[in-house]
């Protein structure tokens, strides 16, 4: 069965010694929760501090993104390997912003998804409507593509090792977080798809995060939610204070 899975995307906003503060700050107070899967995503330059001073805690470290070649001519790209190298567990993919700020498509996140598996990280797969595709009626049809075409290539047995996370674009850094039965109707469609493409079993232990400003006060009902496995928090985050609120909330959810 999952367990619950709560990550910290910290985004391009900490400086180095902000990240080191915070983390630190985490490892005291959360540092030994076992019951919920705990990871945060530091900007690259601090990943190696960051996962430095988390290595004899529960806390995981993660990436924002990596390139999909392992080496090459990539000027200001970061391949797998390095995340491994500077101690990543997890690497975010196909995040709202790396799809709509910088145009990333379905199939070059894919060949990113493919390389981490390959590489054994373990990649948190991102997808989300935008408001007018919300408003268009388009949800459903969006997300399914962008989950069939993220996994395109991976095979059951790699699924143990993928997160979902679902991340409306319109509840990113807006306040405007989706109401729990909003998440989990799309959360529910996407267990419905993962059952269509893996079975039954994998899709009952894949991990579907909600993101979309979660802070203390939401989390816990949008993770009561049966298909509501945890969070991907940004700004909440960044606040030793408010993201163990989060955690807490993960904890008395735990299903
Ligand atoms: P906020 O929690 O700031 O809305 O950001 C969500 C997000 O993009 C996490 O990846």
């Amino acid at each position: 069965m999952r367990q619950l899975f709560v990550a910290g995307n910290w985004k391009m906003r900490l400086n180095g010694r902000q990240s080191i503060r915070l983390a630190g700050r985490l490892r005291e107070r959360v540092g030994d929760v076992t019951d919920v899967r705990l990871a945060v995503c530091p900007p690259f330059v601090y990943l190696k501090s960051v996962a430095e001073l988390l290595s004899e805690c529960s806390i995981d470290v993660g990436a924002q993104n990596m390139h999909a070649e392992e080496a090459g001519a990539f000027t200001g790209e970061v391949a797998g390997p390095m995340l491994l190298d500077v101690g990543c567990r997890y690497v975010i993919l196909g995040h709202s912003e790396r799809r709509h700020v910088f145009g990333e498509t379905d199939e070059f996140i894919n060949q990113k998804v493919l390389k981490a598996l390959s590489l054994g990280l373990e990649p948190i797969v991102c997808g989300g409507e935008t408001l007018s595709q919300r408003e268009a009626v388009q949800t459903e049809s969006v997300v399914s593509d962008q989950l069939k075409s993220g996994l395109a290539g991976v095979t059951a047995e790699q699924m143990a090792k993928v997160t979902i996370a679902y991340e409306p674009v319109w509840a990113i850094g807006t306040g405007r977080t989706a109401t729990p039965q909003q998440a989990e109707d799309v959360h529910a469609l996407l267990r419905a798809l993962l059952t269509e493409m893996y079975g039954a079993d994998v899709s009952a232990d894949t991990v579907i995060q909600y993101g979309g400003s979660v802070k203390p006060e939401n989390a816990a009902e949008l993770m009561a939610m049966p298909n509501v496995d945890g969070a991907l928090v940004g700004g909440a985050s960044l606040e030793a204070a408010s993201f163990e609120g989060i955690i807490r909330a993960a904890q008395s959810a735990r299903k």
